[in-house]
């Protein structure tokens, strides 16, 4: 196959538009679409803002600045994901939406390129069985934010070709990160233990066995984690974590999975975390 040139990124949410970065300060072009216009030119502007402040603090030069900010090619038609030599799927995780963007990148993409999913818990399987690539599906789960986060969870589903295993993780490697190998179900290593114990500090709140400050605290100072639970559930996104959890309980089919009922009316409310500008806690506007 081409060598991996230009990655096409769907969806220019927290995370894909993270992932441009990283591939763009890495050397490669980058196609970033989403659905409207002015989403795109929203996540590009705030690329360029993220870069002046790096380059404000001296960690990039302003030609580096410029260069990497130039490998941006940013649109809202599909269509022009056919000029990229590898894909990376970010849009929400939604199974009916991930599995109509690949029908549709099965069409555009050319035949050689590999499909990955930036997903969080969604099976790889499936995804690759909607297209007529299987071997070429795979995913490529990279953590929040994905600057500045060193590990990419390799997702192989049952039909994934070695070729395509052996191309996404020297990729990763390209991008500066680590790079660990999970098979195929639901919420595959990282999610599986992580929200779990997202979802328990949730019930812990919902029953008032402590309040939101109590209960992060209570995990940062006494389990020695960067951030409590409730914090890194706001980061995540609680659309996002609600996603995922129902994923690993109807995926593995155990109750031990069921998402709080606390989250479930928080993602009805809106209070979605930090995207939305509320969630556990109040960041101002969104
Ligand atoms: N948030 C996290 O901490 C995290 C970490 C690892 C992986 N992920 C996964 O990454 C994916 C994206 O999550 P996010 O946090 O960036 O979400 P987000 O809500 O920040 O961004 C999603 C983006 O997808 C766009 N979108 C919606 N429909 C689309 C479509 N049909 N085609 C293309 N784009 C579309 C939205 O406009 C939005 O810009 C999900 O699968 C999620 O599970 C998230």
């Amino acid at each position: 196959m081409k060598d991996v040139r230009t990655l096409g990124i769907v969806g220019s949410g927290q995370m894909g538009s993270g992932i441009g970065q990283v591939a763009a300060q890495a050397g490669y072009s980058v196609i970033l679409y989403d659905i409207t216009q002015p989403i795109v030119d929203r996540a590009i502007e705030n690329l360029h803002r993220g870069m002046v402040r790096l380059t404000e603090r001296g960690k990039l030069s302003e030609e580096e600045q410029q260069a990497i900010l130039g490998r941006f090619r940013g649109t809202a038609n599909m269509n022009d994901l056919r000029d990229a030599d590898l894909i990376i799927e970010a849009a929400p995780e939604d199974y009916e939406l991930k599995k109509s963007i690949f029908q549709q990148l099965d069409t555009i993409a050319r035949p050689e390129v590999i499909l990955a999913s930036n997903t969080s818990s969604i099976s790889l399987t499936q995804l690759g069985a909607v297209t007529k690539r299987p071997e070429k599906v795979i995913g490529m789960h990279f953590m929040n934010p994905p600057v500045v986060m060193q590990l990419v969870e390799i997702v192989r589903g049952l039909a994934t070709g070695e070729d395509t295993l052996q191309v996404v993780d020297a990729l990763a490697k390209k991008m500066g990160k680590i790079t660990i190998l999970a098979k195929d179900y639901a919420g595959f290593i990282v999610n599986r233990i992580l929200l779990p114990m997202i979802n328990e500090a949730i019930y812990a709140l919902y029953e008032g066995v402590g309040g939101v400050t109590d209960i992060d605290q209570g995990m940062k100072l006494g389990t020695n984690q960067p951030m409590g639970p409730l914090a890194l559930a706001d980061l995540i996104g609680l659309d996002t974590c609600l996603a995922v959890l129902e994923r690993l309980h109807h995926g593995l089919g155990d109750d031990k999975y069921r998402p709080c009922p606390l989250l479930r009316n928080y993602v009805a409310a809106g209070y979605l975390g930090r995207k939305a500008g509320k969630g556990f806690y109040d960041y101002g506007k969104a």
